[in-house]
């Protein structure tokens, strides 16, 4: 249909790997913020509770602002902060293999809901330090929250969507009083210490913390799930190369990072033009949304030899973490946790004999992507 769509609600649909990557890339095009979505005149979809919390997270903030949030975290997940989670990482995949090859011993286990949706909320939840009988309602608020950020969500998605918000709000700001009373060494308490120092009132520091936390929450769960389900799956639909893996482990990288290329977690990311411009001849005004879909420009012919093969040996570059100021913060945690788990499944199971049985379904959504569940059988 051309690298320039328009949507049938307003603005354009962005499909080739330039333009995705050019507008990424540009230190110009901007992310649509709260005082964007304010402006605009479709209140049922941008002045919703949900969507006006998702203009106050880092991903929706632009500079100087955006700067003021990211600049003082660093690198959250430098190579030694990941060094210190390694251990309980591969503690916690040892832990969900058991249950997935005790699972797999009656019939057909579900690699989705065993493994998949509970490494990411187990890492996460231990580096912030929350209650594991806090994980089940987390993962499933997230699940909830999520339909907000949809290309085009229904006014039920988005009723959803407010109520996960509202829910998620009380959580957060419960452990951010928590953290007041009795300070800790865990992210929360230091980013409530570091926030304090530039920001005199207590409660917009408060308020600062419980965006940052919120959003470490939602961006670490449906994506990193989603990556893990979906390398089970591309993994096990092409045994050749779970052979190569097994022979060469140096080939691992590889494998996650076609994965991402293959079957991106987030198929779509939102941007506004900065004044009248143009895309590839088509003219976009200022203030309009542009949809980069980043699903599409992966299997862009022009970027990608046969892009609908799914190859580990592929050393070619992809857009799942974004790209320019907003790159992902945790995708060397996500990395992570997807080599434990496959490292260990390789270990720990003769996986030629494992079997995706039947067709996975994913979930009707376009901005995040979900296998709903991923049975496997041992034959
Ligand atoms: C496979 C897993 C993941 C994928 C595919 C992913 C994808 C992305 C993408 C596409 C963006 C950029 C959004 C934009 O430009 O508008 C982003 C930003 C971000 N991600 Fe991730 N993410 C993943 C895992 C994680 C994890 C595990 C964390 C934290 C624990 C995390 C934290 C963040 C943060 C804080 C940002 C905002 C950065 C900024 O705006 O400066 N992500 N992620």
């Amino acid at each position: 249909m051309g690298e320039m769509v328009p949507a049938p609600w307003g603005g354009h649909l962005a499909t080739s790997y330039r333009l995705c990557h050019q507008v990424l890339r540009s230190r110009d095009w901007r992310v649509p913020d709260r005082a964007w979505r304010e402006s605009q005149t479709d209140a049922a979809r941008w002045h919703a509770p949900a969507s006006r919390q998702m203009g106050a997270t880092m991903p929706m903030l632009n500079p100087p602002h955006h700067t003021q949030v990211r600049r003082p975290l660093g690198n959250v997940f430098d190579r030694n902060s990941l060094e210190e989670m390694r251990h309980s990482v591969e503690k916690n995949t040892e832990r969900l293999m058991d249950r997935f090859i005790d699972e797999l011993r009656d019939g057909p286990a579900d690699f989705c809901a065993l493994v998949g949706d509970e490494l990411p909320v187990m890492t996460i939840g231990e580096w912030l330090g929350l209650p594991s009988a806090d994980y089940p309602l987390l993962r499933s608020l997230t699940h909830d929250q999520v339909h907000t950020q949809e290309l085009f969500p229904s006014p039920s998605q988005l009723a959803i969507s407010d109520a996960a918000t509202a829910r998620l709000r009380e959580y957060f700001t419960d452990l951010i009083r928590e953290r007041r009373k009795s300070p800790g060494d865990d992210p929360v308490s230091s980013w409530l210490r570091m926030w304090d120092e530039f920001e005199a009132d207590q409660e917009a520091a408060d308020e600062a913390v419980f965006a940052l936390a919120l959003f470490m929450v939602l961006a670490a769960l449906e994506t990193t799930s989603h990556l893990l389900t979906t390398m089970g799956w591309l993994l096990l639909s092409h045994p050749e190369q779970l052979a190569w893996l097994r022979a060469n482990p140096e080939l691992m990288p590889g494998a996650i990072d076609e994965t991402l290329r293959y079957d991106a977690p987030i198929h779509m990311i939102s941007r506004i033009a900065p004044e009248d411009t143009e895309l590839a001849g088509v003219p976009v005004p200022k203030g309009e949304m542009v949809q980069l879909m980043v699903g599409a420009a992966h299997h862009d012919p022009e970027q990608y030899v046969a892009p609908e093969v799914f190859d580990i040996r592929r050393k070619t570059a992809h857009l799942s973490f974004g790209g320019g100021i907003h790159y992902c913060l945790g995708n060397a945690l996500a990395r992570m946790e997807a080599e434990c788990v496959f490292t260990s499944l390789l270990r720990r199971l003769p996986t030629e004999e494992l079997h995706v049985a039947g067709t996975p379904t994913w979930q009707p959504r376009v901005a995040f992507r979900r296998l709903g569940e991923l049975p496997v059988v041992r034959a």
